[in-house]
């Protein structure tokens, strides 16, 4: 099992980028990730669609396990899911590296998070486009990584949403003022040209899925949001 590497304090001095699966060629999957993986991508992002809390089915633990036995790389898994409590187990024991919930599903999640922690994973909170970043003060202390959603959950390739750098500037905020080394992940509609704007809305790692993996050329298309992301903050 891999863990994300989080550095000790922000800014770190890259920006992390972490292509999502759910865009992948899935019949050449092995391929594309080690393609993903010689061009630098970070991490790699699983998303996990239950048909519950979002409208499409994606990916199980069984994906998981097979990514762990092929390559090194963190997985990023983002469960979009309306019970996470039935399926951090399964995705521990799989090999994921983190397990993001969100903050719109059921159960108890604090004492969700305390579990993924305790099994020597990160653990991060996403929030829907229109839930308060307020609502992220109460996990503040225990979280690893924010997942600021900049689409809708639930399908690839949408269209960043306009209001989403002030939502990411206003979970910024509330991060440096825990003084706690959390990431500040975005997701949705992230590519060369709007990786700038949820890099200087505060964002340190971002989310590409369209535009790393549903490109033919990944060593391209990665280094071409790395470098629009790499923006002076
Ligand atoms: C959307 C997922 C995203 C998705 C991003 O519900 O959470 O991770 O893969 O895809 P793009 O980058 O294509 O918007
Ligand atoms: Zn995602």
């Amino acid at each position: 099992m891999i863990n994300l590497h989080l550095p000790a304090k922000y800014p770190s001095d890259k920006t992390a980028i972490a292509p999502s699966i759910l865009s992948a060629d899935l019949l050449n999957l092995g391929e594309r990730i080690k393609q993903a993986q010689e061009a630098g991508a970070d991490w790699l992002h699983i998303d996990i669609m239950d048909g519950h809390f979002v409208p499409n089915l994606s990916f199980g633990p069984a994906t998981v396990k097979a990514i762990d036995g092929f390559t090194d790389l963190a997985q990023d898994v983002h469960l979009m899911v309306e019970n996470p409590a039935d399926f951090i187990e399964p995705f521990i024991k799989a090999g994921a590296s983190s397990l993001t919930l969100h903050i719109e599903s059921k159960g108890n999640l604090k004492k969700l998070l305390e579990g993924i922690k305790a099994c020597g994973l990160k653990c991060g909170i996403s929030i829907k486009p229109d839930t308060k970043p307020e609502a992220l003060l109460p996990f503040a202390d225990l979280i690893d990584l924010i997942l600021v959603m900049s689409v809708y959950p639930g399908f690839g390739g949408q269209k960043f949403l306009p209001s989403s750098p002030a939502q990411i500037a206003a979970v910024r905020d509330i991060i440096t003022k825990t003084g706690r080394p959390i990431w500040l992940e975005v997701d949705g509609g992230i590519n060369a040209e709007t990786a700038p704007k949820a890099v200087k809305a505060g964002a340190d790692a971002l989310v590409a899925g369209n535009a790393v993996f549903g490109q033919s050329d990944i060593k391209k298309a990665l280094s071409d949001i790395r470098a629009a992301a790499d923006v002076k903050i």
